[in-house]
């Protein structure tokens, strides 16, 4: 599913005018320099060559175009002498206003919704994430044609309209859209429940689960290889994440910690999107322990995590509420020496760990704080035993708190939670 079906071509490949549109009367919390420098990234991780980058001060949004028609111009001569065959918009765009600005232009338009829905359909991994993705871009196509449709009945002088050509075409596309969401909306329920049952399956192998999250390109990926040393996608490209992943890592104190990345955020996630990948983020809002990574060495850092918190606390998981979370500074080989003084001095107080995923600076330090910060004075130990072993089994039952039993052939498997004192008794028996 992708915008670029129409014309039977992807994103890959193109080249585009990227135009960043700064509202008079909008709070924009970055500068037009670092929304570039995040839509130019965007744009990469799709595969689209961004030729120039034009940024402009809308004094008045014009309903029509957006930009005023000085603009507009402005923008169809670099586009035509860059030669694009496509324009991002970094805003939202109203049907209407793409459409116009396309005719103006000629080049195809999309806007940043447009363009994040684009890049979630081209990362989704599992069957799950497609099913998502595709019913958020109906939902978007539908909310167009139902825009569009009450433009052009406005056009008309209003009710008369009813029954006309036009009319019958959107109807029909409406219907479309609206049974195939009906048909993905099925499906998504049966792909749920299965993953319902692997997640219940998990929980009664009852280990810590540690859920990472932070705005895209913060270095979850590369965190998550480097603790688990396992090769999840790791590239310079934004979104390389998109389904969560989970591994089991061994950390201080704990023999199996489930440790589980999941999708990156951006601001102004498109809403359809917020509320399809609510099921994804389920897993962050039952973990044991959430760790906010974030690219400390970004100009942007801090809008970007402020970024994060609203998106989690849109999903009911605002700070104080939920799990507990730690914060990772992470990419603090790209700071300063005095940057990284000034933040290292910072950092404690405020129960952050700087670190480097990618050298590995201060990993050592994360997993130590990590495994204390999960159960700190009880350990959970994976133990096997024979059946005949009445003896020991009955010694954990009575000084240990055991989660799971279960017989595989003539052993027990036990999940149990022992001091670390216990354990060293435990193993002397
Ligand atoms: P999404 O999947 O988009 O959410 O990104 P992510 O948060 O998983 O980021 P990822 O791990 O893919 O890293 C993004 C880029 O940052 C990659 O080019 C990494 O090599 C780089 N990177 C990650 N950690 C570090 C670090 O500690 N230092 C430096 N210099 N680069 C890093």
């Amino acid at each position: 599913m992708s915008v670029f079906n129409r014309d039977e071509e992807g994103a890959g490949g193109q080249t585009a005018l990227l135009v960043v549109p700064t509202l008079a009367r909008h709070d924009h919390s970055r500068g037009a320099e670092a929304r570039t420098e995040e839509a130019k990234g965007l744009a990469e991780a799709i595969g689209i060559t961004v030729t120039d980058a034009l940024a402009f001060t809308v004094r008045q949004l014009k309903p029509g175009t957006l930009f005023g028609s000085g603009q507009v111009d402005e923008i169809a001569a670099a586009a035509a002498a860059d030669d694009v065959t496509l324009t991002i918009v970094d805003h939202t765009l109203t049907p209407v206003q793409q459409k116009n600005l396309e005719d103006r232009l000629k080049t195809k338009v999309i806007d940043r919704t447009g363009l994040i829905l684009e890049i979630f359909g081209e990362r989704a991994a599992t069957a799950e994430g497609r099913l998502q993705v595709e019913l958020a871009h109906l939902d978007y196509q539908a909310g167009r044609l139902v825009r569009s449709w009450t433009h052009l009945e406005r056009q008309r002088g209003g009710f008369g309209f009813l029954g006309g050509p036009g009319e019958t075409q959107i109807e029909a596309d409406r219907r479309m859209i609206r049974d195939r969401m009906a048909r993905i909306r099925k499906e998504l329920e049966q792909v749920k429940k299965t993953r319902g049952l692997h997640r219940d399956r998990r929980q009664r192998a009852p280990w810590p689960v540690v859920a990472l999250v932070g705005y895209t390109n913060a270095g979850k990926s590369t965190l998550f290889n480097r603790l688990t040393e396992a090769s999840v996608m790791a590239k310079d490209l934004l979104f390389a994440t998109l389904d969560p992943t989970m591994r089991s890592v061994k950390l201080p104190g704990h023999e199996k910690v489930i440790l589980s990345d999941t999708v990156g955020f951006v601001s102004d996630l498109p809403t359809q999107l917020v509320a399809a990948f609510r099921a994804t983020l389920e897993e962050v809002a039952s973990a044991d322990l959430i760790l906010h990574v974030r690219d400390i060495a970004h100009p942007d850092s801090e809008a970007q995590a402020e970024d994060v918190d609203h998106v989690l606390a849109e999903l009911g998981l605002e700070e104080g509420k939920g799990p507990p979370r730690l914060e990772v500074w992470n990419k603090a080989d790209l700071l300063s020496p005095d940057d990284y003084a000034t933040l290292q001095g910072r950092a404690g107080p405020r129960g952050a760990i700087l670190i480097s995923a990618e050298t590995g600076q201060g990993v050592e330090h994360l997993r130590e704080v990590v495994g204390a910060a999960l159960d700190p004075d009880r350990n959970r130990h994976d133990i096997a035993l024979p059946a005949s072993d009445g003896q020991r089994l009955s010694w954990l039952h009575a000084n240990g708190k055991v989660l799971d039993q279960r017989m595989e052939g003539d052993r027990i498997h036990l999940v149990v939670e022992l001091s670390e004192k216990d354990w060293e008794r435990f193993n002397a028996l």
